[in-house]
């Protein structure tokens, strides 16, 4: 046990961080042990992943130097952002460079930031197809995670940028479940139109974190990006029918109609979906599952995910 590198996870009690504890605390022969950061160790989260055998130390992205405490003496730090807790790119960002700077102080031997693409670097303020958001964003979840790329590397650290995919439990926990339109039939609401979603289970985000770790510097300096798979909203639609027996199918909005839903977040997500239509060919060309599962070979596909977890889907 004492042999053992420390891996330290930011958002251990959440989707991401918390596969990543797991899988590491699965991996008994593996060379890691887990260090879970938590704002409050008594937590049930928290109290659970101990008794599971993570190490859990205290770690508030408002206190930079908790965050040197919970990195000193690790070999790897996980570094992940809570966009959606308060929904500031700017306070993203800041989060982001605390944690970059907690691991240069602290001296870690690899990092791996989780992000996504800076969509401005597609789409220019300038380029009127989408409403500019909080005056500088097209995308504000993922401007703000690209923005902050440069804060990793600008500091030399031996980073792996680990770009994400949408993941698969937005079906569960983020109000994107199937529900009855006003035929009565159950529809996933999308803005797609018949382009290709990449999609991920949030527990292999961790499992795959693990893998880039355990490839020691193999992808230090690198940018990968992870998906189990990629489908269109109309086959998303037939896995949910199998999977749950009663007739699901795809009403696709135009990104329009999805910025104007209304509910927080959704002019973000209207023009996330518009990027990932509009640029089809590159987000899913940089996405291979193929990548994914070579780090981590039990990849879900979304019938193998719908199968283990459709049970939790709030169907109504
Ligand atoms: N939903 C998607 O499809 C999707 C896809 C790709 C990327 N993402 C991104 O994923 C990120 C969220 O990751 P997640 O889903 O793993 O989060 P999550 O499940 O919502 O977990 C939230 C975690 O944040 C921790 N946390 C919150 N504020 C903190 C602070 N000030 N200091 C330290 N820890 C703090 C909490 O830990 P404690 O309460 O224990 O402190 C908790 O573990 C977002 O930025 C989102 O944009 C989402």
């Amino acid at each position: 046990m004492s042999d053992k590198k420390i891996i330290a996870v930011m958002g251990a009690t959440g989707a991401q961080g918390g596969g990543l504890v797991r899988a590491i605390l699965d991996d008994k022969q593996g060379p890691f042990r887990a260090r879970a950061i938590t704002r409050n160790p008594n937590s049930m989260k928290a109290k659970e992943l101990a008794k599971m055998g993570a190490e859990v130390v205290a770690g508030d992205l408002e206190d930079p130097e908790s965050i040197v405490r919970a990195f000193s003496g690790a070999h790897g730090a996980f570094c992940v952002t809570f966009y959606w807790e308060h929904m500031s790119p700017e306070k993203e960002f800041a989060q982001a460079q605390v944690m970059a700077e907690a691991a240069k102080k602290a001296a870690v031997r690899h990092v791996i930031w989780s992000t996504l693409e800076d969509t401005r670097q597609w789409v220019p303020l300038s380029d009127t197809r989408m409403p500019t958001l909080m005056g500088r964003y097209k995308v504000p979840h993922y401007d703000a995670k690209g923005e902050a790329d440069a804060i990793f590397t600008r500091l030399d650290l031996p980073v792996t940028l680990l770009r994400t995919s949408f993941y698969w439990e937005n079906f569960i926990y983020f109000g994107m479940e199937p529900r009855p339109g006003p035929d009565g039939k159950l529809a996933i609401t999308l803005s797609m139109g018949d382009k290709k979603l990449p999609g991920i289970a949030a527990e292999d985000i961790g499992k795959c974190a693990l893998g880039i770790f355990k490839e020691g510097d193999k992808y230090v300096r690198k940018t990968l990006a992870i998906a189990g798979e990629h489908l269109t909203g109309a086959q998303m639609a037939a896995s949910f029918s199998k999977a749950l027996g009663r007739e699901v199918v795809y009403n696709a909005v135009t990104p329009e109609v999805y910025r104007s839903f209304g509910f927080p977040g959704a002019e973000d997500l209207g023009n996330m979906f518009q990027f990932k239509s509009d640029f089809e060919a590159e987000y899913c060309g940089a996405r291979d599952p193929k990548v994914a599962r070579a780090l981590n070979p039990s990849l879900h596909t979304f019938d193998s995910w719908l199968a283990r977890y459709k049970e939790r889907i709030p169907v109504e």
